[in-house]
């Protein structure tokens, strides 16, 4: 994972935000490349979700329109939605180390006997486990750990005698780590010039109650009918307790959600239709292997809002620093109809609210099945995936994005810069940028461009020399296999287009 780091610092994918002051934790900005790779995450989501025609279990075509809203909402939003009472996080402080920590993030790694010390250490978190380990080896005063006899439980578990005797992950004396206690997540602010209860606002935690809020809007201003969806793209803020793992889990991010509003009767076989779609879907932008899985949740997982529902999964990949586990890319859940309730309740509106199904002739609060996902998680996905180290290569490494994904899309240099072959590539140059992001490069070897466009992910490079003057071809050299051909130069941009589906 560091290397992968700092590639994106290196080469600009991503870097701290503010990073001239010191930075801020669990805030990240794109660079050039990340801008470019994260929009490509974005607009594939929207063409192939909102503008797409396809047909859904029903066989009908399926609809799905985009609003936008804004990130500041009235504060009785988050009342009705159940933020403001239960949006929280349990925290644990250590009073040696002075971290903060997830409660519910920690494990306890301990011997049976009682009065023996408890080692906590960080889920998935394979240092801070490789260290409880060690400590516990070295307090039993063992040769290995095999002949340890302990347990693994979660941190809540632990009794407050138990706690008395635990160590911290980053802590060396026992009894530091605080009692959990119970932290909102939302952000919050006040809006206009006097800060007291009544002008508390807060930033939104999730795209998603801007689209309940909107219900009604969206369906006396459009033609769309149960079932449909609401699409949204756009920032969430959550004061995370423990920001970590890159972007994985940041404080400032941006989500990409449906509402897909349905007939309660049809919820299994939306959701399954759902759950399928957004897994196939992340398969087809490049995460196709085996670091890509889909999980069922457990009934004692599944939010507030999904208990009695038809189901919950999570499309999850292994990121560097899961692995072997697996970190959580996108929730898709039957919400059921638990937010039009909510809202219909909060906002004094109630069966006013209830949408009146004309083919069933009943009046009814539809039902929910919310693709849910996160765009900087699967940019940080998308980069995992592509890093391969290739140690035959200048650059030791590439980046093997999917075409669709890759930020450029393609490199052309002249071979030198004289006998018109600069002239040459400038025009085939200004001629792909009409259509794709594309990079002209005229500086240093021929090899040095090549190591700069494979750390970039971009996948085809065309060289002008001295021959493609005379018989008009140029070279193209292909991304992953560095091979070799040669095709006319009025034939590029639609040997691209081919390449690129586009
Ligand atoms: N509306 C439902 C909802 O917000 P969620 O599972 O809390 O569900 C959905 O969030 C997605 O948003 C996650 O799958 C993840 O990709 C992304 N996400 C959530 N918290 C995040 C964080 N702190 N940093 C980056 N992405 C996050």
């Amino acid at each position: 994972m560091d290397e992968i780091v700092s590639l994106c610092r290196r080469r600009g994918f991503i870097f701290g935000s503010s990073e001239i002051y010191g930075g801020i934790n669990g805030f990240w900005d794109y660079g050039p490349l990340g801008t470019e790779l994260k929009r490509n995450l974005k607009n594939a989501w929207w063409e192939d979700m909102v503008l797409r025609e396809r047909s859904g279990p029903d066989g009908k075509p399926i609809d799905i329109v985009g609003v936008d809203c804004t990130i500041i909402m009235n504060p009785k939003v988050w009342v009705a939605s159940g933020h403001v009472g239960g949006f929280n996080d349990p925290m644990v402080d250590c009073r040696e180390s002075k971290l903060r920590y997830r409660a519910d993030h920690l494990l306890a790694l301990g011997a049976v006997e009682p009065n023996a010390r408890i080692h906590v250490f960080v889920e998935n978190d394979a240092d801070s486990l490789a260290r409880a380990e060690k400590a516990l080896v070295k307090y039993e005063k063992r040769d290995s750990l095999d002949s340890v006899r302990h347990l693994v439980r979660p941190f809540t578990a632990l009794s407050a005698e138990e706690r008395a005797r635990a160590v911290g992950p980053d802590a060396k004396e026992v009894g530091t780590l605080t009692e959990p206690r119970q932290f909102n997540l939302m952000f919050e602010t006040y809006v206009g010039a006097i800060r007291d209860e009544d002008s508390r606002a807060y930033l939104r935690p999730e795209t998603a109650q801007g689209i309940f809020a909107n219900f009604q809007n969206v369906l006396d201003s459009t033609r769309v009918r149960v079932p449909f969806g609401i699409a949204q793209i756009g920032k969430a803020f959550r004061n995370e307790v423990t920001p970590r793992n890159f972007t994985f889990r940041s404080r400032e991010f941006e989500q990409a959600e449906i509402e897909f509003f349905i007939h309660p009767a049809t919820a299994g076989e939306w959701y399954a239709y759902w759950r399928n779609e957004r897994y196939r879907w992340w398969q087809s932008i490049g995460l196709a292997g085996d670091n890509l899985t889909l999980r069922e949740h457990d009934r004692d997982e599944l939010a507030h809002y999904a208990k009695e529902g038809a189901g919950c999964c999570d499309v999850e990949y292994r990121f560097p620093f899961t692995a072997p586990g697996f970190g959580e890319l996108e929730g898709v859940a039957h919400r059921s109809d638990f937010d039009l309730r909510q809202h219909a309740e909060h906002s004094g509106r109630r069966d006013k609210m209830k949408y009146f199904d004309q083919e069933r002739s009943e009046r009814y609060f539809p039902h929910v099945i919310e693709p849910s996902g996160g765009m900087d998680r699967g940019t940080l996905a998308l980069l995992c995936e592509a890093y391969t180290p290739d140690p035959s290569r200048p650059s030791g490494v590439f980046m093997k994005f999917d075409p669709r994904m890759a930020p450029v899309k393609a490199g052309i240099f002249p071979l030198v810069n004289k006998d018109g072959m600069p002239e040459m590539a400038e025009a085939l140059s200004r001629r792909l940028r009409k259509r794709w992001p594309v990079e002209f490069d005229p500086k240093q070897s021929i090899g040095k461009r090549y190591a700069r466009m494979d750390e970039a992910g971009t996948p085809y490079c065309f060289t002008i020399d001295g021959d493609s003057l005379r018989d008009q071809t140029v070279t193209v050299r292909h991304r992953d296999t560095q091979a070799q051909e040669r095709i006319g130069v009025d034939g590029v941009e639609a040997w691209l287009a081919e390449r690129l589906g586009a």
